[in-house]
């Protein structure tokens, strides 16, 4: 090796250990906890436009999920309550137009989770919204009868459209 290089390479190992012994010393909990602050914030961008759109419909489709999600529970665990069930349809129903207006154009920046298809295919997402106003419809209908047998196949087919939907229009 010729003598230049070692020597240049010894001194770029000299100098790294210099910077590890000093970074791994008195700032080392300080580094760390900069560190875990930065992963924390990078997954947590902050919605600043006004009226905050992406913010108010990802909190739409939480709200759907809040009553949605139980009545799956109830009906796989055997627990089911008709009064309850249809209460919480009904919920469903009070909150499935939440977050369609906040899509607004200009609206697909960080932190949102849709993809560019929302604005791309604008017919097919509202088709896609269609269906599951529809199918939450006849799931109301279904839970209005009370009938125990009646309720698995129009959940499964609400939760269907929730699926076809983010296929395509949200990313994973
Ligand atoms: C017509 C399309 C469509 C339908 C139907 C739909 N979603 Fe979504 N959903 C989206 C899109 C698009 C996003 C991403 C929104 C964003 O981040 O801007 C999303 C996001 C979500 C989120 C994440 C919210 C967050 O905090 O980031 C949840 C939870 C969710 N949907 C649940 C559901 C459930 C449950 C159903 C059915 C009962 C449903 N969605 C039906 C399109 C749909």
């Amino acid at each position: 090796m010729p003598l230049r290089r070692a020597l240049r390479q010894s001194r770029i190992m000299r100098l790294l250990s210099l910077f590890f012994a000093a970074a791994m010393r008195p700032a080392l909990p300080l580094a760390l906890l900069l560190a875990v602050t930065l992963i924390a914030a990078c997954g947590e961008v902050e919605d600043t436009r006004p009226g905050q759109p992406v913010k108010t419909r990802q909190e739409a489709f939480k709200a759907i999920i809040r009553s949605f999600e139980p009545m799956g529970v109830m009906l796989r665990k055997g627990d089911y309550k008709a009064d309850k069930f249809l209460a919480m349809t009904e919920d469903l129903i009070a909150q499935r137009d939440g977050p369609w207006s906040h899509f607004g154009t200009d609206t697909d920046y960080p932190p949102t989770k849709a993809t560019a298809e929302v604005w791309r295919q604008p017919e097919k997402f509202t088709e896609a919204k269609a269906a599951f106003i529809a199918a939450t419809d006849k799931l109301l209908i279904a839970a209005q009868t009370k009938d125990r047998k009646q309720l698995d196949k129009p959940y499964q087919a609400v939760y269907d459209t929730c699926q076809d939907c983010h296929k395509t229009f949200r990313r994973r």
